[in-house]
């Protein structure tokens, strides 16, 4: 594997994005939904450093079936807050394709909210089949399968405290 991102520059990029969320909403009560289970490391982080009244849910999307290529997308809202008439930021590891985050604003953005905005970790360079971009964006990262900071493969490497990019001998390890 290789290290693409370290603790302290993901712990930079954490506090340039709560920096921009404190700065854009300005104090104004927010509810963020983080998208499971990839964001879950950056939730924990993040939310911490916010300092409006807030509220915290989540929604599972699922696509990647084990590999490194997605499958079909399917979204579990059951846990998902009462969001009508309020502002909602939905957090996400990573923007690759786009498509995850494209359906699941669609679906909060059915539920009628105040504001819906975007926040991702990681965006990936090129990769994108949607027009839509996130509102607030940590890194860029060239294409490359990574993992760590809550990013998995095959469900492995969640809890790495840095994030690393596999390489074609990790792809055959099994766990
Ligand atoms: P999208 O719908 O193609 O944008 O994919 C978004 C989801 O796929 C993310 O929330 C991740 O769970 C997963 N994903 C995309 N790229 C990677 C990666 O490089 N490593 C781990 N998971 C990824
Ligand atoms: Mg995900």
């Amino acid at each position: 594997m290789k290290i693409l991102l370290d603790e302290r520059e993901l712990r930079q990029g954490v506090q340039r994005l709560a920096a921009e969320v404190n700065r854009h909403y300005d104090g104004a009560p927010l509810t963020i939904i983080g998208v499971l289970t990839g964001s879950v490391v950056l939730l924990a982080d993040l939310i911490r450093l916010l300092e409006m009244p807030l509220r915290v849910g989540v929604v599972q999307a699922s696509s990647y079936r084990g590999g490194t290529e997605a499958g079909e997308l399917s979204i579990q809202a059951d846990f998902m807050p009462d969001i009508e008439a309020r502002h909602v930021l939905l957090v996400d590891d990573i923007f690759d394709t786009g498509n995850t985050l494209v359906e699941v604003v669609k679906l909060v953005e059915a539920l009628q909210p105040a504001s819906v905005a975007t926040l991702v970790l990681l965006r990936k360079t090129g990769r994108q089949r949607v027009s839509y971009e996130p509102d607030f964006v940590g890194f860029d990262i060239p294409d490359e399968f990574v993992v760590g900071y809550g990013l998995d493969y095959a469900d492995a490497y969640r809890n790495l405290n840095y994030l690393a990019a596999l390489e074609p001998e990790d792809l055959d390890r099994k766990f």
